[in-house]
């Protein structure tokens, strides 16, 4: 029931697996955000989370976790709670106040883990006097509320409206400043008289020629609306309740989406060198590891893991895992020592690779992106799609972008200029940044990105704030044209004081 809108309080716990800073800092992510979408609160909503944590997690404060879900503006506190005799170990409290218009008794107080025993009247799923709302409703799949709601860049339509804004840039979401190919959308005005016909399921002829282009069979291919639809049938096809998803964070949130949509066990490391920690990762692989999500080059850090450190990792991974190589930015790499990971399917061991027409290709817009795995997965993976899940546009589209040879010549030209001037008027400005594979560059501020977010986002320019990647202090920019690489430095100056 709604009624005005109020101050009120949500209560939650979460019990942690392990005193590590890893394991509180995706408690407490888990848990504040199971909490938000419990009462479909938004980050605006609430006035201050307070936290409490048992005397036996002192590996790390939980606001950490919080600042990871993009919180990153709303005050929080943490403190130690005192040793009460037989009470739960290793458990979070969290009381967050919000502004809602939920009446009292419809408020959702959240329990996760053993702590679920700890007020089974009001954990989540459980009903009870005061979940009244649940009551009123289908029960429903528990382990969606692990999902993070995706937080893409914002639209330059959306700038354009709030801040009365007429010339809005967006550096945010590492598309193709060139659009697409010339050739792409000639095809396609050519091919919208037809759009009263259902698509080419299997992708016929974008399928052949792909699969000429790469080297492998047409049966290997696997697309999908965007490469994002493509781990989401990884996750469909592999991941059962206990299994385990493995990765390095921070790293592309989808890999955990696939995992908590799946009910599986979403388990991260940090990364090294700002890329992929492989040696930690096959020490970290235990009977339950599904599947291990490598993106190289990593988004949002832009690094990447050579062949060497590839070979050695796959030559230790066990048969009952599937490795996949999360290769969007693939064409923009120029690093000698880069590893040909489609070698490896075909030679059909356990490894997907993905690719997409998002990045260089320049057709985020239409979503159409490709796994290559070896025969035997492939034809698993199939087996979840959806009867018409790329559409005509985007075959259509991706074909002649992918025979447009010239246009991604262009692409990649742009993007190395580009990235070596930035890297030149970064230094100039005395900020450090990660050398990067990709068209996007991670900058290290050395101080709250979203503070100078905000204000380019005044200027107009749409960056992405490290906030969201559990990286406060960083800000990811996209590599634009010469003229948009400009303005991003000008305003930089001017919002840095430099
Ligand atoms: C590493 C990575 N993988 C996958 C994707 C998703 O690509 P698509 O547009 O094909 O879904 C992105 C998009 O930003 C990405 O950065």
């Amino acid at each position: 029931m709604l009624s005005l809108p109020m101050t009120r309080g949500i209560r939650g716990a979460i019990t942690v697996e392990e005193n590590t800073e890893a394991a509180i800092t995706s408690a407490a992510r888990r848990l504040v955000e199971a909490m938000m979408s419990a009462n479909q609160v938004d980050a605006e909503d609430i006035a201050c989370i307070i936290f409490s944590s048992t005397p036996d997690l002192d590996a790390a404060f939980p606001a950490t976790g919080v600042r990871l879900a993009g919180l990153t503006t709303v005050p929080l506190f943490s403190a130690r709670e005192i040793p009460v005799p037989g009470s739960l170990p290793r458990c979070i409290r969290a009381l967050m106040l919000v502004t809602t218009n939920l009446k009292q008794e419809d408020i959702r107080h959240v329990y996760l883990g053993e702590a679920a025993k700890l007020r089974p009247d009001l954990a989540v799923g459980q009903t009870g006097k005061t979940d009244q709302l649940e009551d009123r409703m289908p029960s429903y799949r528990k382990n969606i509320l692990d999902i993070a709601p995706y937080q893409p860049g914002k639209p330059i339509s959306e700038v354009k409206r709030e801040k009365g804004l007429t010339d809005v840039i967006k550096l945010a979401s590492n598309e193709n400043p060139l659009g697409p190919s010339p050739k792409a959308v000639a095809a396609l005005q050519q091919s919208l008289g037809s759009l009263h016909i259902y698509p080419d399921g299997s992708c016929f002829e974008l399928r052949q020629a792909l699969a000429k282009r790469l080297g492998v069979d047409p049966m290997e291919l696997i697309f999908g609306n965007g490469s994002d639809e493509v781990i989401k049938m990884l996750g469909l096809t592999f991941l059962e309740p206990g299994d385990e998803v493995l990765t390095c964070e921070p790293t592309f949130s989808e890999y955990a989406y696939a995992a908590h949509l799946m009910g599986a066990r979403f388990k991260s490391l940090a990364l090294k060198d700002y890329a992929f920690d492989l040696e930690a990762l096959l020490t970290a692989i235990g009977p339950k590891t599904k599947m291990v999500f490598i993106c190289n080059p990593n988004n949002p850090t832009g690094a990447y893991v050579n062949k060497s450190a590839v070979e050695d990792f796959l030559a230790g991974v066990p048969h009952h895992v599937l490795v996949v190589f999360d290769e969007a930015y693939y064409e923009y790499v120029t690093a000698e020592d880069y590893p040909d990971t489609i070698r490896y399917v075909r030679e059909g061991r356990n490894v997907v690779v993905l690719r997409t027409f998002s990045k260089i290709y320049g057709l985020a817009g239409l979503r159409i992106g490709y796994g290559i795995a070896p025969g035997h997965i492939a034809q698993l993976v199939r087996r979840v799609r959806e009867p018409f899940n790329v559409n005509a546009a985007a075959q259509i589209a991706a074909l002649a972008a992918l025979e447009d040879e010239e246009h991604v010549r262009r692409s990649r030209e742009l993007n190395e200029a580009g990235k070596a001037w930035l890297y030149l008027e970064l230094e100039k400005l005395g900020l450090e940044y990660v050398p990067s594979q990709t068209n996007f560059i991670f900058v290290d501020l050395k101080q709250d990105s979203q503070v100078v977010y905000q204000r380019l986002l005044d200027r107009g320019i749409i960056a992405r704030s490290g906030g969201v990647f559990g990286c406060p202090n960083w800000l990811r920019v996209s590599i634009g044209t010469e003229e948009e690489n400009c303005r991003l430095i000008e305003a930089l100056a001017e919002v840095l004081e430099r």
